[in-house]
């Protein structure tokens, strides 16, 4: 049963979630000890959410585990009450078993109202999904259970019924429980949260928190290890291309693998990128499958399909529009782009930085922009893809370092004319600094942010943890950080209280 749920091919790939797991243990430990919170994950699709439950799951094996996923369990009201309780069941005595063997095991007595309830002509939806929720309190009784309801958006569905429309009413009924302990999960973050964090809804701060991000660099790094052999130069790129979504990391890396193997092509980066090509463009390759996922649900969605496309189509072209620029591109009013920005940010495709707006996910933006350029050819080294590894150079890897370079050292130049100190690059051990320059006072150390968007929190600590890493740690310093698109406000906090210099792209301070 549990083997079934989390293969062995699984496990030796899990990595990270450090943080994450010891926030589980300690809502468990807190449960067993019945001081009870019930817990909500939530992370953008494939960032690793049923993964963590798995290894969760594997590494409490003395405590009775429920999991239920919502998006396989239902198409009607019915029929999801009879999966929900038989998976239920299944998990609860470690047997498949069919609906009339549970009459006679604990909760049997649901079971039977369930049973007769369907032979009614017309069941009661209502009464039918209560006695789900009813039987998992019935087991609850026999022994502490945790119960894992994966995407527990998907629940949401049920309010098309009119019977239904306060389902998670009707769920907020059964979630105070001592005895069960609820672990919902979800992919759309805006719309997870807003279940769980908005006043009006019923199951208003009835769940913590833990929200699962991208991976940082060592974490990708870790888990490329693990599917390939590579050069730091190779796992570089792997990161960069990924944005550190894991899902991503294993696509290209294992993708890279069996190139490798097949086409004799020997691991390096141009190899990479043809890799990433394939899983990206290829309808069968599994980040196709996932970005064309992604835009078939959300257009499902979304109430206002063919603007949201107008509005992707925009950001293609120039990334990190305000809502005024975007209103005039696709030529509607104020209001009405509001209204549609609304919604991408509500199905965690736009993100938006101060006031600008971007595609979230960046894979997904190349995909969007890549797929509609043609013919790819059938083997990696065929023409085609030559011209892709152009455009992919050209549009998504070289502009961002040359252009940064370039502009680094006329940077450089003008610190040197205003402060009198001269930065050189620097680069020692592995960690990599924009520029130091030193004077009889101080080690002088410069990060420069030349992109569209403002420097964020992550920006700002991790130029001051590569400080901390670096020998320049104990010595009397003096930092600087350059952006040319401002900062974010936690951003700009963080850089106050920690003594860091904000300049902005002129190399004044910067002011907001
Ligand atoms: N912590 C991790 N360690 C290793 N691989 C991971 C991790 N998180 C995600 N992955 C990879 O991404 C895939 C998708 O993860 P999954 O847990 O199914 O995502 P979600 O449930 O959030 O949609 C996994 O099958 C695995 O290949
Ligand atoms: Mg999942």
């Amino acid at each position: 049963m549990r083997e079934k749920f989390y293969p062995e091919s699984e496990q030796i790939l899990f990595t990270n979630r450090e943080i994450e797991l010891e926030t589980l243990d300690f809502y468990l430990e807190e449960f067993l000890n019945g001081i009870k919170e019930n817990v909500c994950i939530f992370g953008l699709r494939r960032i690793g959410k049923t993964i963590l439950i798995r290894e969760f799951v594997k590494r409490h094996s003395e405590i009775k585990s429920i999991y239920l996923n919502f998006e396989f369990l239902f198409s009607v009201p019915i029929e999801l009450s009879q999966n929900f309780i038989l998976e239920s069941a299944k998990w609860f005595f470690d047997k498949e078993l069919e609906i009339y063997d549970l009459v006679a095991l604990p909760g049997g007595e649901v079971v039977k109202r369930l049973l007769r309830e369907l032979e009614k002509g017309e069941s009661s939806k209502t009464v039918v999904i209560k006695l789900a929720f009813e039987y998992l309190r019935e087991l609850g009784k026999e022994e502490k259970i945790v119960v894992f309801m994966d995407e527990f958006q998907e629940i949401l569905k049920l309010k098309n019924y009119r019977d239904l429309r306060n389902i998670l009413g009707i769920f907020r009924e059964y979630i105070n429980d001592e005895n069960i302990l609820f672990v919902i999960s979800g992919s759309f973050p805006h719309i997870m949260r807003d279940m769980i964090a908005n006043g009006e809804s019923p199951i208003y701060n009835q769940f913590k928190e833990l929200k699962l991000d991208y991976f940082e660099k060592e974490s990708a790094y870790e888990l490329i290890s693990k599917v390939i052999e590579c050069g730091e130069e190779s796992k570089r790129l792997i990161y960069q291309l990924s944005g550190g979504h894991p899902f991503y990391i294993v696509s290209i890396a294992k993708r890279t693998k069996l190139i490798h193997r097949i086409y004799e092509l020997s691991i390096n980066p141009t190899t990479i990128k043809r890799a990433f090509l394939i899983e990206t463009l290829y309808p069968e390759g599994g980040i196709y499958k996932h970005s064309s996922y992604l835009l078939n649900t959300v257009l499902s969605l979304a109430k206002y399909k063919a603007p949201l496309i107008g509005i992707l189509n925009t950001l293609l072209k120039e990334d990190g529009l305000t809502q005024s620029e975007i209103a005039k591109k696709i030529k509607v009013s104020q209001g009405e782009a509001r209204l549609y920005i609304s919604e991408l940010e509500r199905l965690d495709i736009l993100n938006r930085i101060e006031d600008r707006y971007y595609i979230e996910d960046k894979v997904f933006k190349m995909w969007l922009d890549l797929r509609k350029t043609g013919e790819l050819g059938e083997n990696p080294k065929d023409k085609p893809m030559e011209i892709y590894l152009k455009i992919l150079e050209r549009r998504y890897l070289r502009a961002k370092t040359e252009l940064g370079k370039a502009k680094e050292s006329e940077i450089r130049e003008k610190l040197r004319d205003k402060f009198g100190i001269e930065f050189k690059p620097y680069l020692e051990k592995g960690i990599e600094f924009d520029g130091v320059g030193i004077n009889n006072k101080y080690v002088n150390i410069l990060e420069v942010k030349w992109k569209n968007k403002p420097a964020d929190l992550r920006d700002i600590k991790k130029f001051l943890e590569k400080v901390e890493k670096s020998e320049f740690s104990t010595e009397k310093k003096r930092l600087l950080f350059v952006s040319k698109s401002g900062f974010t406000p936690s951003a700009l906090k963080f850089a106050n209280s920690n003594g860091i210099e904000v300049l902005d792209n002129n190399l004044k301070r910067y002011e907001k």
